[in-house]
């Protein structure tokens, strides 16, 4: 079973590594090929040292693999909608999809955002993602959709929310 923990600057090339990995996995065909190429492990390595400092980061770590899957949240940064928090990221590498982690991982990242005063949360998810009935399995309500240029394409999203999270970590989380 792995372990959820916080992450720290140490964890940045690892959380990197899985982030590229599982954006080229996940996005293929959904995102264009050039930039899902153009993707650095060395770029996202320093993203990912500033982000732990400011963000709230978990971490998923497999015994023998490392970090496999790694989650983020904050204060929402969509001021038009009323959710208090934000899913920044979710991300579990292909290899430990389906075995339970992403819905261990969005479990500890609403924890943190509820030990700090945040009591509601929103994710946004590119509109083609299966993901969407990830986050529709987790208790998540379609709450709005925008486009967001990526890599030169308009891109459209879709936004899931949780209005109470001490609710939506009690029933669907067991
Ligand atoms: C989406 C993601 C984070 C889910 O994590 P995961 O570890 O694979 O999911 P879990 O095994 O924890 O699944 C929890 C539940 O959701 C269901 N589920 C997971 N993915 C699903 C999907 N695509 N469609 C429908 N249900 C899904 C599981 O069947 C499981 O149901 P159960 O609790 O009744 O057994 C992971 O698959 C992933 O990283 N995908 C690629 C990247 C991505 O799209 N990330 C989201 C960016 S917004």
């Amino acid at each position: 079973m792995p372990t959820i923990r916080t992450a720290n600057r140490f964890d940045a090339a690892a959380i990197a590594r899985v982030y590229v990995e599982t954006w080229r996995d996940a996005y293929a065909g959904i995102l264009p090929d050039q930039g899902l190429l153009s993707m650095s492990e060395r770029r996202q390595t320093a993203m990912w040292r500033r982000a732990v400092a400011v963000d709230m980061v978990k971490v998923a770590i497999d015994r023998q693999a490392g970090v496999i899957g790694f989650g983020s949240c904050g204060p929402t940064r969509e001021g038009d909608l009323p959710y208090g928090g934000e899913i920044f990221t979710l991300y579990v590498m292909p290899d430990f999809q389906n075995c339970g982690i992403g819905k261990r991982l969005l479990a500890s990242l609403f924890g943190a955002l509820l030990k700090h005063g945040i009591e509601s949360a929103v994710i946004w998810v590119l509109a083609e993602n299966p993901a969407r009935f990830f986050y529709q399995a987790m208790g998540g309500r379609w709450a709005a959709v925008r486009e967001e240029p990526m890599w030169g394409e308009a891109v459209p999203q879709r936004a899931y929310a949780w209005s109470n999270l001490r609710q939506a970590i009690a029933p669907s989380f067991g």
